[in-house]
Parts: structure tokens; sequence; C-alpha cells
């Protein structure tokens, strides 16, 4: 399991940011614009600094436990404080992958969930292509629940997305 941690999201992490816009699968695989628009991870900072105030969203950089360097997102949006629920995202750079860094963010992600915002249901929306982020969310103990078929996701294009989640209640969770 790889040492790594979360911090919130900040200026200092918008080089690390940047650099994972040229990558395919972040493109191909999350809402960021394609093309990126220059400057644009400024404004998307700025967009979850304003759901940090208004508790709809966070951000939150992964790091390096031992030296700090930047290592990928994990992103909470659609916060739903009365329903209890909200859906998790996270995007590792391509330096960082396949070593478990996505899988121990999502642990820490959900954990984040369930004991700060007190979460009863959290969704993961993953397009069907997406095999390793299928394996992460397999990994930390969502469940497939259904396919939302040609869901407008970006700029004019569509996606099959499959629909994973996990409740306080499942008993992963409970252990
Ligand atoms: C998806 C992503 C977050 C995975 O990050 P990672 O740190 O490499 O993930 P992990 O190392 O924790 O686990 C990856 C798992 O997928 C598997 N995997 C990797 N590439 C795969 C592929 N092409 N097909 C099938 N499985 C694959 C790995 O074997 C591993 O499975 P295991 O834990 O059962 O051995 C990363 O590729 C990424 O940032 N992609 C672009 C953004 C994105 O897709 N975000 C998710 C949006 S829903």
């Amino acid at each position: 399991m790889p040492d790594s941690r979360l911090e919130l999201l900040g200026e200092r992490h918008l080089a690390g940011v940047a650099a994972m816009f040229d990558d395919e699968d972040v493109l191909r695989y999350t809402r960021i614009p394609n093309p990126v628009p220059p400057g644009w991870e400024r404004e998307w900072l700025r967009l979850y600094e304003e759901g940090r105030r208004d508790g709809t969203r966070e951000a939150f950089a992964v790091v390096d436990a031992q030296d700090g360097s930047f290592l990928g997102l994990g992103l909470a949006f659609g916060i739903d404080r009365e329903g209890r629920q909200l859906e998790l995202g996270y995007v590792v750079a391509p330096g960082a992958r396949g070593r478990g860094v996505a899988t121990r963010t999502l642990e820490l992600l959900t954990e984040w969930a369930f004991l700060e915002l007190d979460a009863l249901r959290i969704e993961l929306w993953i397009s069907t292509g997406n095999e390793a982020s299928k394996r992460v969310a397999a990994n930390v103990g969502y469940r497939y629940e259904g396919t939302l078929r040609s869901f407008h996701f970006k700029q004019g294009i569509r996606d099959d997305f499959e629909v994973w989640s996990r409740l306080s209640s499942d008993p992963e969770s409970l252990s």
C-alpha cells in the first residue's frame, strides 16, 4: 500500500494538476474539458473553493507521505448534506499509476465521507471502458448498481457510465 495522504487542494498543487492535462485517460475519462483552456487549473480551483465554502464540493491533493510530492487528486462533488450523499472521483498522475495510489485515495476519501460528512451513500460514476477505475472501485468495496446509457458529460460527448456505490450500512463499512 503506498504511503500517501490527502491535503486540501491549494495554489501550491496547481503545477501538478496542470501537468496531468496532457494525459489521454484524464481527457477521456474525466469531466475536464478537452482541449483544456489555458490556465483552467486556476478556474477549476476557484470552483472547488466556492464549493468548499457552500459545502457542495471538496478537492484534495494526494501527496507522498514522505516527501510531499504531488501524486494526484481526490474529489468530492454533488455533496448533499441533507440527503447525506455525494459523488467521489480520483485522478492519479501518470508517473504514479499502477502501485495502488488510486485505491488508497478512494479508501481515504470514503473514510472521510463517512466520518466527516456523515454520508449514508457514496456514488462513483465510471465510463464503461475505464477498466482500471472499475478495479479501484471493487478494491474498496463499492458495488456495481447499473449503467446509464449515452449520458451527456461534456462538450457534445456522450458515454455509457456505470454507477457504483457504497453505503454506510454495507458490511464492509461497518467492520
Ligand atoms: C484510473 C486511475 C485513477 C487508476 O490509478 P492507479 O493508481 O493506477 O490505480 P491502482 O494502482 O490503485 O489500481 C489500478 C487497478 O486497475 C488495474 N488496471 C490498470 N490498468 C488496467 C487496464 N487497462 N485494464 C484492466 N485493469 C487495469 C490494476 O491492475 C489495478 O488492479 P488490482 O488492484 O486489482 O491489481 C488512473 O489510471 C487515472 O488517473 N486515470 C485517468 C483518470 C480516471 O480515469 N479517473 C477515474 C474516473 S472514474
